[in-house]
């Protein structure tokens, strides 16, 4: 019997919030945290997926067609089936799945779960697939099977990261490249507990206004515009502030990638808070909680910046600290949100972890 083991990590977006399917630029890293499935090949077409924190075993075959059963399960089959479409694998599999990510909290445990099936297979089934196609095709799942309509940095950051450095994902280019870390700054994600779901259509909204936002100012993409022209365009209202927030994000990347080249790493945190104050006054992808968080964060010594991680509307907020500050940090900020708002907020000290696939594949 063929077995196979493979780990994919859950991600955090530092900067470059819905910048992805505009053709934009993002920094993120790879968590420590993440989703490892386990398992063997099996017999005709037979399919059989588990889950601990799910509690259950889902069995199907794939040689009657794999379709979408609207639950967890949807992530791994979308894989199995764009992998079959792709003509890269087709045989059956046993597989279990045990998580570390906290779901709902925005750090992409949909795509590690999609990442880690990928990879799973990959040493099943042996198949040709560089990093970046295994991401996109993860992403094309998503997109085509589960349904949801998601840019390329939750599964390229999956795929990509690296130990101690961010990820700075070209989405037009279609490209990455590691920026190192500055070793004395540490990421505290504080979870709002507050579920985030992007299967609401506030999501869907949001690209349909930026991909108008970028027809009315005769762009491909917002990617080809600057805040200049867009501030000296003729738009409505709302499409400028949509536009705005997507604008400014891809320019507070770039400058956050020379302040970080220079060793400037306080300047990052001063770029992630403008990053929430334009999700406030912009995008309106904040919620009161994360608002409350982000504003906690920064007024504590040793706290450089903050802001909302991922999709929005609930979730997490990540603040880029000190490192001997961050368990005094999280003391603070946790103990003032849970007795304003009677949540219970959850922090998770990190450091950029590593991504599922080393370098090296991509030369095997
Ligand atoms: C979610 C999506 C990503 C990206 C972010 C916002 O995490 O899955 O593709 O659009 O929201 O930057």
């Amino acid at each position: 019997m063929t077995n196979a083991t493979a780990f994919a990590p859950g991600r955090v977006e530092i900067l470059g919030n819905h910048t992805d399917y505009n053709g934009g630029v993002v920094l993120s890293a790879a968590l420590q945290l993440g989703v490892t499935a386990t398992g063997c090949r099996l017999a005709n077409g037979e399919v059989q997926l588990g889950s601990g924190d799910m509690g259950d075993m889902v069995t199907l075959n794939r040689n009657e067609g794999l379709k979408p059963r609207h639950d967890w399960t949807d992530y791994p089959l979308g894989v199995a089936e764009m992998l079959a479409r792709s003509g890269a694998e087709a045989g059956g599999f046993a597989v279990q799945y045990e998580s570390t990510l906290p779901s709902g909290a925005g750090l992409s445990s949909s795509a590690a779960l999609e990442v880690a099936t990928a990879v799973f297979l990959s040493r099943l089934y042996p198949f040709a697939l560089s990093r970046m196609e295994i991401a996109k095709l993860c992403r094309r799942a998503e997109n085509e099977f589960v349904g949801v309509n998601c840019g390329l940095l939750d599964q390229a950051s999956s795929v990509f990261g690296r130990k101690d450095h961010l990820v700075y994902l070209d989405c037009r280019a279609e490209s990455v490249k590691e920026i190192p870390f500055p070793a004395h700054l540490g990421l505290l994600i504080i979870n709002s507990s507050v579920k985030h779901a992007l299967t609401g259509g506030e999501y869907n909204e949001r690209r349909e206004q930026c991909f108008a936002a970028a027809a009315a100012m005769g762009v491909e993409a917002l990617r080809d515009t600057t805040s200049a022209a867009l501030e000296a365009a003729d738009l409505p209202a709302l499409a400028k502030r949509r536009a705005r927030h997507v604008v400014g994000e891809n320019e507070r990347v770039f400058e956050a990638i020379e302040a970080l080249r220079a060793g400037h790493g306080e300047k990052l945190g001063q770029l992630m808070t403008a990053s929430h104050r334009s999700s406030m006054e912009n995008f309106e992808n904040s919620t009161p909680e994360l608002d409350l968080l982000v504003e906690l964060a920064i007024q504590q010594k040793g706290c450089l910046g903050a802001r909302l991680t991922g999709g929005g509307f609930g979730g997490a907020i990540v603040a880029l600290v000190e490192q001997d500050a961050v368990e005094d940090v999280l003391k603070n900020v946790k103990s003032v949100y849970d007795t304003k708002t009677g949540y219970s907020a959850a922090g998770y000290r990190c450091r950029a972890g590593v991504g599922a696939l080393p370098p090296d594949h991509d030369q095997a």
